[in-house]
């Protein structure tokens, strides 16, 4: 094929043929096809879309581009979970263990942080001795035994998406419907996952900007899973503001911790509860009671097995920033908003996140949120705390939070908000 007439095809709207696009993947992946021609290729897929059919082609063509992992030999059901991304996203943490404590092994394959958004690999490095690269059979062993990992794709696993998602992220090409569902879903169908329960945000902190086109990237995701016989099931979640009290890699962990004790903010336990009776079912143990397992400790001793497992100590203390700031409310009434996106790119700017792929991350930087939308306030009382280990972050952090968040009357209608979990995609 010559690849400028695969790209003319592209930008005048027109489908691609499944050879067509095994033969770019394959093409680009080796290097014949080069980064310029594939940036343009994405534009014009961003801009004129993808057929359903064309999708899952592509989706095909980057699995197919590397190893396909296979968990068949464990003998036990394999469920597995993925956020399209948000602002103080832990749930990982605690689900894993929790969903494994019922018997069911959750390989939980991460990535590390890029913008506003947080690495699950990130956070969990802030405990003391953890480590997130594991050999294939070590992943197995421990998955044989403890039951859920959490640590890093390997290398092998669809190399095609790695290349085109680093593409992406300096064309301005993320945020489209066909490149995400491949992206993610060639990740997940090669990892050789059994069933997988996809947590897709909605709202300022997530990828997409409607909730329309939330679902529709949900039922593209559940649709290519399906076909590729993976059972997936997908849950539409509120990303306007941020989950749980906490933004940051340790203070993620701390809050985590607490909810794994039975305690934590109660829309982090929400939802935590919603996947993992969504992944429990979908692995066969419809009647499972997650709540039970945080209440009673099960899923808190899976915690503490699967950290040491890789190397951390569970009962260490967690990294502090060296310094805080804290910002009170100038007026008192109800906080009515408090804006996802400006709180991670807050997050971010005080030295939790990444701005390129190779600089390091504060373990201890972020936010902790003493309030959330609906609650009372009053003149004077702190409503957020800023961590960093350079205090000269915190202005730029500041700016960030300008205008993110309110306060309203005491009877203000507006800081009324929905429940987490807004819809189920099958
Ligand atoms: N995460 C991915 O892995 N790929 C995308 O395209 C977006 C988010």
């Amino acid at each position: 094929f010559d690849t400028v007439d695969l790209i003319r095809t592209k930008r005048s709207g027109d489908a691609l043929g499944t050879a067509e696009i095994d033969w770019l993947v394959d093409a680009y992946t080796r290097g014949y096809v080069e980064d310029p021609q594939m940036a343009a290729l994405a534009m014009a897929i961003f801009l004129n879309g993808m057929e359903r059919r064309e999708i899952k082609d592509l989706t095909l063509a980057m699995i197919a581009s590397g190893e396909r992992m296979s968990f068949d030999a464990l003998g036990k059901t394999t469920v597995d979970k993925h956020s399209t991304g948000g602002v103080g996203d832990k749930i990982t943490l605690p689900l894993a263990p929790l969903v494994a404590s019922f018997g069911v092994a959750v390989p939980q394959l991460s990535g590390r942080g890029l913008g506003h958004t947080g690495g699950t690999l990130d956070k969990l490095e802030s405990i003391p001795g953890w480590q997130a690269a594991l050999s294939n059979s070590r992943l197995l062993e421990i998955l044989d035994d403890v039951g859920a990992v959490i640590c890093a794709a390997g290398s092998g696993l669809a190399p095609a998406d790695k290349k085109l998602y680093a593409l992406r992220d300096i064309t301005g090409t993320v945020e489209c419907i066909p490149l995400i569902a491949s992206s993610i879903m060639s990740k997940k169908i090669a990892e050789g996952t059994g069933a997988l329960v996809l947590d897709v945000k909605f709202g300022s902190g997530a990828f997409m900007p409607t909730y329309e086109a939330s679902k529709e990237l949900a039922q593209t995701m559940v649709d290519l899973g399906n076909d590729a016989g993976v059972a997936t099931s997908a849950l539409l979640t509120d990303m306007e503001v941020p989950l749980g009290l906490t933004i940051g890699n340790a203070l993620e962990v701390r809050e985590s911790v607490e909810v794994l004790e039975g305690g934590g903010p109660a829309d982090v336990v929400e939802l935590t509860v919603a996947l993992a009776t969504e992944m429990l079912t979908l692995a066969g143990l419809p009647d499972a009671d997650p709540a039970a397992a945080l209440a009673d400790g099960r899923a808190m001793d899976t915690w503490r097995r699967m950290i040491a497992a890789q190397g951390g100590d569970p009962g260490a203390a967690l990294p502090v920033a060296r310094e805080q700031h804290v910002v009170t409310a100038p007026e008192s009434g109800v906080l009515v908003s408090q804006e996802a996106l400006p709180f991670g790119v807050a997050a971010w700017r005080l030295g939790a996140g990444r701005a390129r792929a190779q600089d390091p991350v504060q373990a201890g930087a972020g936010i902790e949120l003493h309030v959330k939308p609906g609650d009372t306030v009053t003149e004077g009382q702190p409503l957020w705390t800023l961590h960093t280990d350079e205090p000269d972050r915190f202005d730029r952090a500041l700016e960030s939070l300008d205008g993110a968040w309110a306060i309203g009357p005491a009877d203000s209608a507006a800081a009324v908000r929905g429940p987490i979990v807004r819809e189920r995609i099958t």
